[in-house]
Order: structure tokens, then C-alpha cells, then sequence
């Protein structure tokens, strides 16, 4: 448990939150303290799901600019991998990780809502990567998770001149998935993970394994690495449960264990 990042665990879904006033500016504690929540969640077998919020107000207006301000080129050199093995450690979580996003998502924030697999926002969220504005780029990650989510036009777009998307228009370029009134933001979130929670858990571990890592890999390697998978949980009792189920009862009946 962080002094601004902390974890909180209920039916298989963990939430993580930040909170530090006034705009969970993402300083290098908050960094780490990210960093140790996602490998607290990633190592806990309860938590079967999670969801990263900010809170009601803002999910985070980016890296702080206030510190970041006194740091040189060497200095940043030794901490931008540290700040984007802290982002990927959340990325890297093997279980379905849901950003609950109100207010701003901004810079590192938006960089830390990427890491999620999903993204709800609130009807007045705010996203973008004004990094340009400070005479820098996206160090968390953004111009890659970026251009993957949106495309390459759309990121450079939006990284060349770090204007502000309103929750309408990140919806439209898919850089969020639902947007919701901003009072419904953590329980259309929770609700998500709730259902994943619910899931055959290592066949979604390995379904996002299969997704985010062929992503990398050309087709033929991909669908190797699909192949594998697929095969791997055919040991599992879920596996067992879920092809039974569907015999004795039809589709969408079965309830598994996350064996
Ligand atoms: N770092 C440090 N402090 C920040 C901050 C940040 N990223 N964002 C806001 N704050 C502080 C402000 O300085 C202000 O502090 P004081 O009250 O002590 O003056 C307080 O939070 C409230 O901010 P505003 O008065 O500006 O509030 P607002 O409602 O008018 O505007 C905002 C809110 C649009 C988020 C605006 O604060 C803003 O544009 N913030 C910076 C966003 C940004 O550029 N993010 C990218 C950071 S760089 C980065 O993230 C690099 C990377 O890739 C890792």
C-alpha cells in the first residue's frame, strides 16, 4: 500500500487508485507506487480482474511537470526506462485490466490508461498527450501504445499537436471504449471486471497473451503462438467445465473456477 497509489480488493476484482491531490500528477513515487500495485495484482491469484482509477475528479493530468522541470539529460536518461517499466508493468498484468477514466487523462495519464485493455470514460473526460506543448514527446509508452490503438495518422495527429480529445471523439477514434455519465465511470468499470472475474481465467490470460504478444510477431509466428495456447488449456478444468456445460446445457452456462 502506496502513500498515493493503493490497492483495494473485492470478489476477485482489484482496484487500484490514485490519489494525489490536486491532479494525480504522476511523480516518481506515484511512479513506483504503480509499478508495486500492478505486481501486487498481477502475483495475486484472488484478484482475477482489475481497475485502475484516478478517482471521481481527474485519472491523471500526466507526468509531474514540476519535477520533471529540474531534470537533465542525463538524469532522464537513467529514468525514462524506469517511468516506461513502470507503465509496463501494468501492461504486462495477466488478467483483463479496465481504466475507469474520469476527468483528465493527460500525457502520462493517458500513457497509464493505455496499459489497460480497456478503457471507460466519463462523458466529460478530457485525453491527449500534450507532451509537444513542453517541447518534449510521450515518454510512457504514448507514441507506441498510441499509434496502435488509433493508428499512426490519428497518434501523430494528436502527439504533433497535443490538443485535447473530448470523450465523444476518443470514442470515435477508439482510443476509449464506453463512455458513460461520469457519476457511472468505476461502476460500469468494476462491472466489467466483475464479469471477467467471473471467466475461465487462464484461458483469458491467455487470450490477451496471444493478442498483445502476436501483435509484435508477424503472422506466421502469431498464429504459432495462438496454436500453442489454444492447445495449452486444454488441460484446464475450465476447459473440461466449459465443453461439458455447453453438451449438457447449451452455450453460456457454465461456471468456472479459474483452474
Ligand atoms: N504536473 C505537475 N503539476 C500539475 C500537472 C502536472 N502534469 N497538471 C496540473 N498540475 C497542477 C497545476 O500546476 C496546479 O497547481 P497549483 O494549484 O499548485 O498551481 C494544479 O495542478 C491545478 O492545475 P490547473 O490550475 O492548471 O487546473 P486547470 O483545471 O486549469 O487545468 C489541466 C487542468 C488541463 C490538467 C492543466 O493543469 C494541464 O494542462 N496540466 C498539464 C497536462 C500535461 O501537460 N501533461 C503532460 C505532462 S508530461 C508527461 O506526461 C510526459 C510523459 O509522457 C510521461
Amino acid at each position: 500500500m502506496g502513500e498515493f497509489v493503493n490497492v483495494t480488493s473485492e470478489g476477485g476484482v482489484a482496484t487500484i487508485r490514485l490519489d494525489r491531490p490536486k491532479m494525480n500528477a504522476l511523480n516518481a513515487q506515484v511512479q513506483g507506487e504503480i509499478r508495486d500495485c500492478a505486481l501486487q495484482v498481477h502475483r495475486d491469484d484472488d484478484v482475477r480482474a482489475v481497475v485502475v482509477t484516478g478517482g471521481q475528479k481527474v485519472f491523471a493530468a500526466g507526468a509531474d511537470i514540476k519535477e520533471m522541470k529540474e531534470l537533465t539529460y542525463a538524469d532522464m536518461l537513467r529514468h525514462s526506462g524506469v517511468l516506461q517499466e513502470c507503465f509496463a508493468t501494468l501492461a504486462r498484468v495477466p488478467k483483463p485490466v479496465i481504466a475507469a477514466v474520469n476527468g483528465y487523462a493527460l500525457g502520462g495519464g493517458c500513457e497509464l490508461a493505455m496499459c489497460a485493455d480497456f478503457r471507460v470514460a466519463a462523458e466529460d473526460a478530457v485525453l491527449g498527450q500534450p507532451e509537444i506543448l513542453l517541447g518534449v514527446i510521450p515518454g510512457a509508452g504514448g507514441t507506441q501504445r498510441l499509434s496502435r490503438l488509433v493508428g499512426p495518422a490519428k497518434a501523430k495527429d494528436l502527439v504533433f499537436t497535443g490538443r485535447f480529445v473530448k470523450a465523444p471523439e476518443a470514442l470515435a477514434i477508439g482510443l476509449v471504449d464506453v463512455v458513460v455519465p461520469a457519476a457511472e465511470v468505476l461502476s460500469t468499470a468494476t462491472a466489467m471486471a466483475e464479469r471477467y472475474a467471473a471467466g475461465p481465467s487462464l484461458a483469458l490470460r491467455a487470450a490477451k497473451k496471444a493478442i498483445d504478444e502476436g501483435y509484435e510477431l508477424g503472422l506466421d509466428a502469431a498464429l504459432r503462438l495462438e496454436s500453442e495456447l489454444f492447445a495449452g488449456l486444454f488441460p484446464t478444468e475450465d476447459r473440461t467445465i466449459g465443453m461439458t456445460s455447453f453438451v449438457e446445457h447449451g452455450p453460456g452456462k457454465a461456471t468456472f473456477t479459474g483452474s
